[in-house]
């Protein structure tokens, strides 16, 4: 039997987020300052101990391993860490390998993500518009992305859009996002905009579009059915009846899912967050490191698990930031 990792709350762990780089080419305004600082290379954990570490996490339980960044597909030789992981897709012990990404790397990795075992990835997009995307991402180019994703659906990926929902940025896009989505067969997700990071002037209670408010408008066009069927992930979908396309929400600040939460993170320097929106970490890297054998790292691991937080404190309905954590969102990828 698969001994599970339960947290104090009764919630089973299955998923696991490893984040396998801080670093990024784009710039995000809502992500990160236009100078970032980032991780020393020698900090990393290296290919292998990224590999034993997953694998310990595979052997208690955890089904689902999705790769995050910053961008995963900038770290050098990330293709063989996908490889390996493969292995235990065969073996079917992972039911799902997947990434996010922002797309500017799927030109080149688009096959070999699929020849790992991949079959499914999430692709951020927050506007069609290349001024916009230029704006945006700071350093990002909207054709290298929608060529990466083209590469990626004739790879025989299926691509999840994800946008961040920015008010006063990409409201007047909603239907032409949704649209295009729709025409590509491609599911899309919008994400309600969190308080992490400074990210220097922007201000997030300006940013924030309410998904209540983007899914009223949505239902003034279309018909939208609830889903029950979930993706192991915090969204929840609807049908769209008039296109048959599927379009989910994330609500960390209109409709908190943490109850449901079954995931928690890794960094690239071998730390574990157990909760998105908390500061509590622990590291998983010096019991790595002390011993070949699993025994004390997978102690480390319970007892990290052990302490997962409730859930996230943020909440904007003071029209106040609160609850903000410090950490940039590609420190733990999302
Ligand atoms: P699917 O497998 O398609 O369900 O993807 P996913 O939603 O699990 O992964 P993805 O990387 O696409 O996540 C989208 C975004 O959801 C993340 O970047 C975060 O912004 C947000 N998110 C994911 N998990 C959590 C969580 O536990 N708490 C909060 N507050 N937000 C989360
Ligand atoms: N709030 C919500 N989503 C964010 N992302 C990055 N920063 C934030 C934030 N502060 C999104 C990216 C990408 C995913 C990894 O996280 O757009 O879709
Ligand atoms: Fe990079 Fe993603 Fe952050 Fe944009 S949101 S800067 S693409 S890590």
């Amino acid at each position: 039997m698969t001994p599970m990792l339960v947290d104090p709350f009764q919630r089973a762990i299955r998923y696991l987020r490893v984040s396998v780089t801080d670093r990024c080419d784009f710039r995000c305004v809502y992500c990160m300052s236009e100078n970032m600082t980032f991780l020393p290379k020698k900090d990393l954990l290296t290919l292998e101990e990224l590999d034993r570490l997953s694998t310990a996490f595979i052997g208690l339980g955890v089904e689902k391993l999705r790769i995050t960044g910053g961008e995963p597909l900038v770290r050098r030789g990330i293709m063989t860490y996908f490889n390996a992981m493969g292995r235990h897709l065969e073996s079917g012990a992972l039911k799902e390998l997947t990434v996010t990404t922002n797309g500017s790397q799927l030109g080149r990795f688009a096959q070999d993500l699929f020849a790992a075992g991949v079959r499914r990835i999430n692709v951020s997009l927050d506007t069609l518009d290349e001024a916009k995307f230029a704006e945006i991402t700071r350093w990002g180019r909207l054709p290298q992305v929608l060529k990466g994703i083209e590469a990626a659906r004739n790879a025989g990926l299926r691509v999840k859009i994800n946008t961040v929902a920015l008010k006063g940025f990409n409201e007047d896009e909603l239907f032409s996002i949704a649209d295009w989505c729709a025409r590509e067969d491609m599911d899309l997700t919008f994400i309600e905009v969190m308080p992490m990071g400074d990210i220097g002037n922007e201000d997030r209670l300006d940013q924030y579009w309410k998904l209540t408010d983007l899914r009223a408008r949505l239902a003034e066009r279309f018909t939208l059915t609830d889903l029950s069927e979930r993706t192991g992930g915090p969204a929840r979908y609807v049908r769209v009846e008039e296109t048959g396309q599927k379009i989910g929400f994330i609500t960390p600040l209109s409709h908190n899912f943490c109850e449901s939460c079954n995931r928690v993170r890794i960094t690239c320097t071998g730390e574990i967050y157990t909760c998105l929106g908390q500061e509590g970490h622990s590291d998983l890297r010096g019991p790595l490191r002390a011993s070949e054998d699993n025994g004390q790292l997978e102690t480390a691991i319970r007892a990290a698990i052990a302490l997962k937080p409730k859930g996230h404190d943020f909440d904007y309905s003071r029209q106040t930031v609160e609850g903000r954590v410090s950490r940039h969102m590609s420190h733990t990828g999302g």
